[in-house]
């Protein structure tokens, strides 16, 4: 383990959520009835957040790169598209349901044991999945044989998947909700894409659904691009955009919703067996280094390569790109080698061919695809999760102070910069910092702040996560046009000229 890593606090997620709420970055959806499990809204600060990243993203993919091209397609496409994708066959989730207290579970993420004493089978307990249900598991069982008398050496929990339970099993294992064995349903798929109707009438023929990747918007206009881009192989597709699934067991937050938004390309490359595994190395390495430019630090990120058997019948390779988020280590991105499985699959539904004509080697053949898929909400969770740091700092009288700080990137901070008046009631400070208020304002999100001491407007964002805080005080306007700019994370001042802040600035923001 890395030194850093050995010393890193992780924020609990309810320290997340609170300072998401109490500021403005993250609302539950629908909060005013109740809430609506699975969707959230992002407020003001956190819809320029999330811009941010989105635009860091679609700037490093798509600008900075010649052979990426960006589209934007809609959420609700022909319905053969699903049937083609393998969507309506095999999109679906294993689900479990507690008929006592009405509960559902993913049967992939409950889990179960039979509770042995000296060899004898005495009772099953189940837990959800979760970094501590082992130890869960093991209190449960210990509490069996206590309730039960049973004497004797109890048998190490070995847990099992409920996929993975006999049907007699099924009647055994207690629901985690209710302790009781009997109520558990045995697991049955369920397709997570959600259906709609388009047009008047209301029937089969009209069904359709909100799409559950942005990836297949990308491979039905795939000859669209080729026919007006002017692009060669190796070529890619980028797109932003909502995904709709209606997830078993929405958790963690924004980690797991029903409506959230992915960034995907789709990378086209020549069939030769030898390309892909270059091409997927690389599409590796280069979002791990996107990750790192947005301020996600190196020893938070992990690979967890998915074995061979696990992968689909058409994938050669997946690999997910970890972020170790309070509640554990989990998929952030996803990078896996399609080969030519679904452009193949529309070529076969749609009737229209999908092959391209490498100019370089005088052939046919339809591209093989790179896919790295990311989730823009799980992004914006991990950076939250990396910047989030309590550390005390003096007050306005030197005593040390706990902080609550945001160390966001300047490239994705929501301001910039902030930019104070030292006093409200005097004229001259006021309108000289107006000015140069209103001159970042045309370059950048830049907050204005005239409320209270100066060390409660640093407070106040530092919590936000402002790198920047810029004073303008009687040297300012009387001595020598000097301003004061503030260091969000070492608080450490320097003075420089008023001229020379927005360059100062942007030095430091696209650093
Ligand atoms: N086109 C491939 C695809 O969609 P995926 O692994 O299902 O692959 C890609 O999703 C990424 O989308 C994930 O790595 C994750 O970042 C994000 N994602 C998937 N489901 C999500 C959900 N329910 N809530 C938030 N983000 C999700």
């Amino acid at each position: 383990m890395s030194d850093e890593k050995a010393q890193r606090k992780l924020p609990t997620l309810e320290s997340l959520v609170t300072l998401c709420k109490r500021r403005g970055f993250i609302f539950q959806s629908s909060e005013i009835y109740g809430g609506y499990a699975g969707f959230f809204d992002y407020g003001p600060l956190g819809a320029e957040l999330k811009k941010n990243i989105k635009d860091a993203w679609w700037r490093a993919m798509v600008h900075e790169r010649d052979e990426i091209v960006g589209i934007d397609s809609t959420i609700i496409m022909h319905p053969e598209i699903w049937r083609a994708s393998g969507h309506v066959e095999g999109f679906n989730d294993p689900m479990v349901d507690c008929r006592e207290s009405k509960k559902r579970y993913r049967a992939d993420q409950l889990f179960f044991s039979p509770v042995k004493v000296d060899g004898n089978v005495i009772g099953y307990v189940s837990v959800e999945e979760s970094g501590t249900m082992q130890a869960e598991a093991g209190e449960k069982a210990n509490e069996l044989k206590r309730k039960q008398a049973v004497q004797g050496t109890l048998e190490a929990i070995e847990l099992k998947e409920y996929t993975e339970a006999s049907p007699e099993e099924y009647a055994l294992i207690p629901s985690p909700a209710t302790g009781k064995p009997g109520s558990l349903t045995p697991p049955r798929q369920f397709n997570l894409m959600f259906e709609t109707q388009v047009g008047p009438l209301a029937d089969a023929s009209s069904k359709s659904y909100l799409r559950p990747e942005t990836a297949q918007g990308i491979f039905q206009n795939f000859k669209n691009v080729v026919d007006t881009g002017r692009v060669k192989i190796p070529f890619g597709i980028a797109q932003i955009g909502k995904a709709f699934r209606n997830e078993i067991t929405p958790r963690n937050f924004i980690f797991r919703s029903r409506e959230f938004e992915q960034m995907e390309i789709e990378y086209f490359i020549d069939p030769d067996e030898e390309t892909w595994p270059r091409v997927y190395q690389e599409w590796i390495e280069t979002c791990k280094q996107w990750l790192y430019s947005i301020g996600i630090p190196e020893d938070m990120v992990g690979e967890d390569v998915h074995p061979q058997e696990k992968l689909s019948h058409y994938s050669k390779g997946t690999t997910d790109l970890t972020f170790t988020f309070p509640f554990g280590t989990q998929e952030l991105w996803g990078i896996a080698c399609r080969g030519n499985f679904d452009l193949g699959q529309h070529q076969k539904h749609s009737g229209k061919s999908m092959e391209f004509f490498d100019e370089a080697r005088k052939e046919k053949y339809i591209p093989h695809v790179v896919e790295p898929s990311l989730g823009v909400d799980r992004t914006l969770l991990a950076v939250l999760t990396a910047a989030y740091c309590e550390d005390e700092v003096p007050n306005d009288k030197g005593v040390p102070e706990t902080r609550t700080v945001l160390k966001f990137h300047p490239s994705i901070a929501p301001f910039k910069a902030a930019v104070f008046p030292l006093l409200k009631n005097k004229e001259e400070l006021v309108g000289t910092a107006r000015e140069l208020y209103r001159k970042l304002q045309r370059r950048w999100n830049v907050a204005w702040d005239v409320g209270g001491a100066i060390g409660r407007r640093y407070r106040r964002q530092d919590e936000i996560g402002t790198p920047f805080c810029i004073t303008i005080d009687f040297d300012t306007i009387e001595k020598d046009q000097t301003v004061t700019i503030r260091d969000r994370d070492t608080t450490e001042q320097v003075r420089i000229h008023l001229d020379e802040v927005e360059a100062w600035l942007s030095e430091r923001i696209y650093a």
